[in-house]
């Protein structure tokens, strides 16, 4: 290829980008070779695909294809086991960046049949004194996505979210966008919408939220006169649907809504504080992010911990509490994975995906099988970033799904745990979190009140959206046209989330909110954003009593 035609192809680039408003580092561009430029040319110019919006997302293409690397892994390895078959769905559009850190990736349809080994998976969980059960999970036949499904999608979340708001009494007279635009003159109405924008006014820094209905849109003007209010207001997200309390003005040209009052779908305040009967005791052990493959992996202190559910390692009242651990949560991130983030490589002390899930499996399976273990996906994970992300796949991780006492769930799941016959058990919702890094960077409460060291005021704050991603640009999802799997429609008693390499346990309205925190060491990208993990800590629920003590390896 002539440096003529290289010159030519790169301009041609460069065009392209500028006129979708993307940019890419000119150095970057430099280096870039002819079959790189038609890669990102060919995106870009596919109408097929969504439009690209980010660099980021662009640069997926560059990313080694799949399966092309999983044939190089099994011809280099005789270790690892065989894979029956290649994960037909997987997109390199999908890969996605450190943890934590974002991309933006499109929406595919994926295989998620559990199949045989699922079921005899979740049969053994169900089984004996400690009982695991499923409450939720997604588990989707692949089918084509429309772009009517992003539309059923967003119908089906606003009518879930809008019939929990009308279960608060505040909002017992709510009447629809159309009929708020019909009236004339001052009036106290109360609606419920889907935050379309929201704006503030250069002047009296007032915040404009634009709320659509099924019949409808009208704007809402919430002033500074209410302090309270008016920080509620400024944390209020893209997408998430409302109720307000208001009254009409403006004239019918521009009509506009006074609000005087905002209200979420939260958490009932009747949400009981369950506790394990005397007669069933019990541990619950909770964990996240152990990046196994990394070189910053800190198996060491893995090992320490496993060895005290082993009772081989503390004394005796820490050998005595190993005893009574029932289960154990990993939120998601079990391997660092290959080619997540440009120059992933450098930072691996396992550079095949196959024996990362390998050492995986030899690490949980020398922990006790008394022990019952659910685990879920997350973004460094072999697997699809848009959520509900399903259970690892089989093939990839054999020897986990292997384990005799393993559960694996999609991420987000709803797991039932230590239920019998006088018991209802807990509920406890699993999600690892990718949607965190949005919600660290755009809620002015969470930012300010110490962004990713404050875990909990994420999580407070879905719980109180009753949704875990409610930004549409806060995490790559499928468009579900029946429901959106996102939703947090029933409360749990346990919150667990991962992702941000913190532990954080607290507590809203009697949910016990814990992040996992992680097993990896400071990373060096970690070191240029400025992010301090804390890892090697294990959150412990006496479920009797619901204290939660926190242990560090
Ligand atoms: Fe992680
Ligand atoms: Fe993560």
């Amino acid at each position: 290829m002539s440096q003529v035609v290289l010159l030519e192809s790169k301009k041609r680039l460069i065009q392209t980008l500028m006129q979708r408003s993307i940019l890419l580092p000119p150095a970057f561009i430099q280096k870039l070779d002819e079959s790189s430029i038609s890669k990102l040319i060919s995106r870009l110019d596919d109408s097929s695909l969504p439009p690209v919006s980010s660099s980021s997302e662009l640069l997926q293409v560059l990313r080694p294809d799949w399966t092309t690397q999983k044939s190089i892994q099994q011809q280099s390895s005789s270790a690892v086991p065989q894979s029956q078959s290649s994960p037909s769905s997987f997109d390199p559009y999908k890969a996605g960046s450190p943890c934590p850190g974002r991309s933006h990736p499109h929406p595919v349809a994926v295989d998620v049949d559990l199949g045989d080994a699922g079921d005899r998976q979740r049969a053994r969980m169900e089984s004996g004194e400690f009982k695991v059960r499923v409450v939720s999970d997604y588990n989707e036949k692949p089918k084509k996505r429309e772009m009517t499904d992003f539309v059923a999608y967003f119908n089906a979340r606003y009518k879930a979210l809008e019939g929990i708001l009308r279960g608060r009494s505040e909002l017992s007279g709510v009447i629809s966008i159309s009929r708020v635009l019909q009236k004339k003159g001052k009036e106290k109405i109360s609606i419920i919408g889907m935050v379309m924008e929201k704006t503030v006014t250069p002047n009296t820094q007032s915040v404009i939220l634009s709320l659509e209905d099924p019949t409808g849109t009208v704007r809402v003007l919430f002033s500074k006169k209410n302090p309270d209010i008016y920080a509620a207001v400024k944390d209020v997200c893209e997408d998430e649907v409302v109720g307000v309390i208001g009254s009409t003005g403006g004239s019918s040209d521009n009509p506009i809504i006074f609000g005087n009052n905002l209200l979420v779908p939260d958490v009932p305040l009747t949400k009981e504080l369950k506790k394990a009967p005397m007669d069933h005791p019990g541990y619950a052990a909770f964990i996240s992010d152990i990046h196994v493959g990394s070189k910053q992996f800190m198996e060491d202190n893995f090992l320490k911990m496993v060895h005290w559910l082993k009772g081989t390692a503390g004394n005796e009242a820490q050998r005595a509490l190993a005893s009574q651990v029932k289960y154990l949560f990993i939120g998601g991130d079990l391997v660092d994975g290959v080619g997540i983030y440009p120059g992933q490589e450098e930072d691996l002390a396992i550079k095949d995906i196959y024996v990362q899930y390998q050492r995986v499996s030899e690490l949980i399976a020398q922990l006790p099988e008394s022990i019952k273990i659910i685990m879920i996906p997350g973004n460094h994970d072999a697997m699809r970033l848009n959520e509900p992300q399903p259970s690892l796949y089989k093939d990839i991780c054999k020897p986990v799904w292997d384990l005799p006492n393993a559960m694996l769930v999609s991420n987000p799941t709803v797991v039932n745990i230590h239920g019998n016959e006088s018991f209802g058990g807990f509920d406890v919702l699993m999600y690892h979190g990718y949607s965190f890094d949005y919600y660290v960077a755009n809620v002015e409460s969470i930012r300010t009140n110490g962004g990713y060291d404050r875990a909990d005021l994420i999580m407070k704050y879905l719980l109180q959206r009753r949704h875990l991603a409610p930004a549409h640009t806060s995490t790559p999802y499928i468009p579900d046209s029946a429901r959106d799997p996102l939703i947090i429609s029933n409360v749990p008693d346990f919150f667990l989330t991962g992702h941000i390499h913190r532990t954080r346990v607290s507590s809203y309205r009697n949910v016990t909110l814990i992040n996992g925190g992680c097993w990896q060491d400071i990373t060096a990208f970690q070191i240029k954003t400025g992010h301090t993990p804390e890892p090697c800590r294990v959150s412990l629920m006496d479920l009797h009593s619901r204290e939660v003590r926190l242990l560090r390896f």
